[in-house]
């Protein structure tokens, strides 16, 4: 029997000025106040502006809060970038890495992925290490290749389940409306996990979270929490609305 308890994990990707972010962070943190109770984790990543701010409103309030990427540096000239260590500095207790956008957008592979993810570690942070096939990987029948290739290129050495939770997400279920069957979602994750087990052996593998992300929504968050290898989700266009975020939360009850 599993120990695993579910992280509720928002990411706002590049969304929120001021006013709107703020008021959603707020949003979350009063909801979570209100029904501490329910048996989950929750974590909020929003854009670098506002961590800082969002790590006021989250401080003694049992959400946490998270940084969508960090560079794999500790310091030093690498313009526009943020060391993990300046995410804890601002309050973070998590970084997002090797996001499929940021795969796609920035071109980042799972060796900068695994040097940011030990680089989060570094700095005591716990890395959530997305991986996730696309449409034509999936069609072409690579999806649990693709899923372990990634795995096994993008975990640093002294990943632990501790220091890591691993995010699911198949680029073709994120922000289109199409999410991944409790049958597709299921299939994966226990793949992950057995990759997990013959890495880092069975007790380990036992007690890593690993999220579901990909439209993710009110709606369907039941059926895949309820999966025995889904330990939460990553949420992207559902976690801007506070109330939306917290009905997946509850899903979790
Ligand atoms: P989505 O995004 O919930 O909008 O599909 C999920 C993610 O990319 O983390």
């Amino acid at each position: 029997m599993s120990t695993r308890r579910p992280l509720i994990a928002g990411n706002w990707k590049m969304n929120g000025l001021r006013a709107d972010g703020l008021a959603l962070a707020e949003g979350v943190v009063a909801r979570r106040k209100a029904e501490r109770g329910i048996p989950c984790d929750v974590l909020v990543c929003p854009p670098f502006t506002l961590i800082a701010d969002v790590a006021r409103i989250a401080a003694g309030s049992d959400v946490a809060v998270g940084g969508q990427d960090c560079h794999a540096k500790v310091s030093g000239a690498h313009t526009g970038d943020t060391a993990a260590a300046m995410l804890k500095d601002a309050g973070c207790g998590y970084a997002i890495v090797g996001h499929s956008e940021r795969r796609a957008d920035h071109g980042e592979t799972d060796a900068v992925v695994k040097a940011k993810a030990a680089a989060a570690h570094q700095a005591g942070l716990v890395a959530i290490v997305c991986v996730g096939e696309t449409l034509a990987q999936r069609d072409a029948g690579q999806t649990m290749d693709v899923n372990r290739t990634q795995l096994r290129g993008s975990l640093p050495d002294g990943a632990n389940a501790a220091n890591t939770v691993i995010a699911y997400e198949p680029v073709w279920a994120i922000g289109t409306g199409r999410v991944a069957t409790p049958e597709q979602a299921q299939e994966v994750h226990a793949v992950i996990r057995a990759e997990l087990a013959a890495r880092l052996g069975a007790a380990e593998a036992d007690a890593m979270r690993i999220l579901y992300g990909g439209s993710m929504k009110p709606d369907n968050a039941k059926a895949l929490l309820a999966l025995p290898d889904v330990d939460g989700g990553l949420i992207g266009g559902a976690s801007l609305k506070a109330e939306d975020f917290w009905a997946i939360a509850k899903a979790c009850g």
